[in-house]
C-alpha cells in the first residue's frame, strides 16, 4: 500500500490552545529542590534562589502554563507553611514522596515568582483532602485580593504589594485516592463548597477545576459532570502510559525490549480512547463544550533509576519517550474542542521529565526537544487532515504507523508534524497540500530521531538525541514525498 495524506489547508478544526503544551512541577524527589530551587546563596547561578540554566532552558519552549504544588502533595500542603521568612518556615515531613524534610522554602512567593520570570499562568492546585474551606479561600484571598484585607496586608508585609494574577485554581486532586479516598458523589458535593469560597476579587477571574477521573473512571466523570457541571470551568483526568503494572514493575525508561516499546505506542494511543470516552460524557451534560478537559498529568511512567529513592520517581527519557510525547500531542489536538489544558507530569527530575540535573549539570531530554519542536502549534489553527497510512506490524498486533497534526499559526506559517512510531521499518509518504492559495515555495524541516530503541541523553553525552535539520523529502509543487526513519518525530514548516 502507499502510503498518502491530504492536509486540508482551507478546513479548520478548531483552535489549539497553548494550554495543551502545559507543565506539572511538585514537590516530589528533586523536581522542585535541586531541580528548580536552588537558593539564593548557591553556588549554582540563580535569579532570587532559581537556578537560571533551567530557567533559561523553560523559557525556550515557551510553557503556557505550570501547575503546582502537586499533585498528592497538594492536598498535604499547607500554604501558610511556605510563605514568610525562609528561615522560620516550617520544616515538615513529606509522607507521600520518600519521607524527606519540606523546609517549604519554595511557596507561594517563589512559585509566583518563577511564573513570572517563565512568563506563564500559575496552576495552583488547593488541598481539599486533608485542608479546610477557610484555608483554601485564604489562599485565594492571600494570592489575589487587591485592597485591605487580612490576608492581602499579610502578603504586602511579605514583600509582594500588588496582587498577583491567577487564572486556573484546582479544587483538589486524585481525589478518589491520595486526595481522600472518596467516592465521586461526596467529592462532588465537596467540590461544590469548597468551589464556592474560591472567590473572584476585582478582576481577577478564576478558571475553577475539579478532580477528575483516573484512567478509565467513566462514572467519576459522569457523577461530577451530573452533580457539578455548572459549577466548575474544568474537569481533570489523569493517564499514565506504563508499559508494565503500576505496581508489580512499571519497566526500565531504559535497556527496555522491542515488546515494551510496542506496549508502550499500545498504551500511549489509549489517551485518545479515554478522551473521546471522557468527551461524550461531558457532552451529555454540556453540549456547548464550556467545561474543559483538563488533563493535568500525563506522561511515562517506569521504575525508578537504579539506586535512586524509589518515592522521588526519577526516570531517564529516551527517543521513546519523544515518541509517546508526540503521539499524545496529536491527540491533544484531534481532541482540541474538547481538551483545553494538559500538563506533563514532570517538569525537572521527575517522571517524563524536560530537564535531568546532577549538582551544576542539566541535561535536555528528548521530550523537551518534542516540547521545543511543537511549540509552533501553540494557538493555531487546526487543520483537517486525510491519512492512507499503513500498519505498524509486530508480532500478532498492529498500529497505525504514522502519525500525524498540522495546524497554522497566527503568522500564516503551516506546520505539519509526524510521527513514525515503528521501530525498525521507515515509512514513505505522498503528501499532498490542499486548499492552499500560492504554490508552495518556502518549505524547512526538523527531525529528532535516534538508531537506538533507548538513545537519550546523558550528563557525560548531552546531545546524543537532539533535533536536527531534515532534508530527506521532494517538493513538487503542492505535494512532498517524504520519508520518515523509524523512530522519528518530524515537523516540516511551510511559510
Ligand atoms: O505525578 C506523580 C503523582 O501521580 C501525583 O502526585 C499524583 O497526582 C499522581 O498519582
Amino acid at each position: 500500500m502507499k502510503n498518502s495524506m491530504i492536509i486540508n489547508a482551507d478546513i479548520k478544526d478548531g483552535i489549539i490552545n497553548r494550554n495543551i503544551y502545559g507543565h506539572f512541577a511538585e514537590h516530589l524527589g528533586r523536581c522542585i529542590y535541586e531541580g528548580i530551587w536552588v537558593g539564593e546563596d548557591s553556588v549554582i547561578e540563580n535569579t532570587k534562589g532559581i537556578r537560571n540554566d533551567v530557567l533559561e532552558a523553560l523559557k525556550r519552549i515557551n510553557i503556557p502554563v505550570l501547575r503546582w504544588p502537586g499533585g498528592c502533595f497538594a492536598d498535604e500542603y499547607h500554604w501558610k507553611d511556605g510563605i514568610g521568612s525562609r528561615s522560620d518556615r516550617k520544616r515538615m515531613v513529606n509522607t507521600h514522596w520518600g519521607g524527606v524534610v519540606e523546609n517549604n522554602h519554595f511557596g507561594t512567593h517563589e512559585f509566583m515568582l518563577l511564573c513570572e520570570l517563565l512568563n506563564c499562568e500559575p496552576y495552583i492546585c488547593g488541598n481539599v483532602g486533608s485542608g479546610t474551606i477557610q484555608e483554601m479561600s485564604e489562599w485565594v484571598e492571600y494570592m489575589t485580593f487587591d485592597g485591605e484585607s487580612p490576608m492581602a496586608n499579610w502578603r504586602q508585609e511579605n514583600g509582594q504589594q500588588e496582587p498577583w494574577g491567577l487564572k486556573y485554581f484546582g479544587v483538589g486532586n486524585e481525589n478518589w485516592g491520595c486526595g481522600g479516598n472518596m467516592r465521586p458523589e461526596y467529592y462532588a458535593d465537596l467540590y461544590r463548597r469548597y468551589q464556592t469560597y474560591v472567590r473572584n476579587y476585582g478582576d481577577n477571574k478564576i478558571y475553577k477545576i475539579a478532580g477528575g477521573a483516573n484512567i478509565d473512571d467513566y462514572n467519576w466523570t459522569e457523577v461530577l459532570m451530573r452533580e457539578a457541571a455548572p459549577f466548575l470551568d474544568g474537569l481533570s483526568l489523569h493517564y499514565y502510559t506504563i508499559p508494565g503494572d503500576f505496581w508489580l514493575g512499571k519497566g526500565a525508561a531504559t535497556d527496555f525490549t522491542t515488546d515494551e516499546w510496542f506496549i508502550t505506542m499500545q498504551k500511549a494511543f489509549y489517551m485518545d480512547e479515554l478522551i473521546t470516552k471522557h468527551s461524550a460524557i461531558m457532552d451529555k451534560y454540556d453540549a456547548e463544550k464550556r467545561v474543559g478537559l483538563i488533563i493535568d498529568e500525563w506522561g511515562t511512567w517506569f521504575d525508578v533509576e537504579t539506586g535512586t529513592n524509589p518515592g522521588f520517581l526519577y526516570q531517564q527519557n529516551t527517543i521513546r519517550d519523544a515518541v509517546v510525547a508526540a503521539i499524545h500531542f496529536h491527540i491533544f489536538h484531534k481532541h482540541c474542542n474538547r481538551v483545553q489544558m494538559t500538563n506533563i507530569a514532570q517538569t525537572v527530575n521527575v517522571l517524563q521529565a524536560m530537564i535531568l540535573t546532577e549538582g551544576k549539570k542539566m541535561i535536555l531530554t528528548p521530550t523537551y526537544h518534542v516540547f521545543d519542536m511543537y511549540k509552533v502549534h501553540q494557538d493555531a489553527t487546526l487543520l483537517s487532515v486525510d491519512t492512507n497510512i499503513g500498519a505498524y506490524k509486530y508480532k500478532e498486533k498492529e498500529l497505525q504507523q504514522v502519525t500525524v497534526t498540522a495546524s497554522r499559526n497566527t503568522k500564516g506559517a503551516l506546520n505539519i508534524s509526524l510521527c513514525n512510531i515503528d521501530h525498525k521499518e521507515p515509512s514513505s509518504i505522498s503528501i499532498e497540500l490542499r486548499g492552499l492559495k500560492e504554490t508552495v515555495k518556502d518549505l524547512s524541516a526538523t527531525i529528532l530521531t535516534a538508531n537506538k530503541l533507548d538513545a537519550h541523553n546523558t550528563f557525560e553525552e548531552p546531545e546524543n538525541v537532539k533535533p536536527a535539520d531534515f532534508t530527506n523529502y521532494k517538493l513538487d509543487e503542492n505535494s512532498v514525498d517524504i520519508n520518515l526513519p523509524p523512530m522519528s518525530v518530524v515537523n516540516l514548516t511551510i511559510q
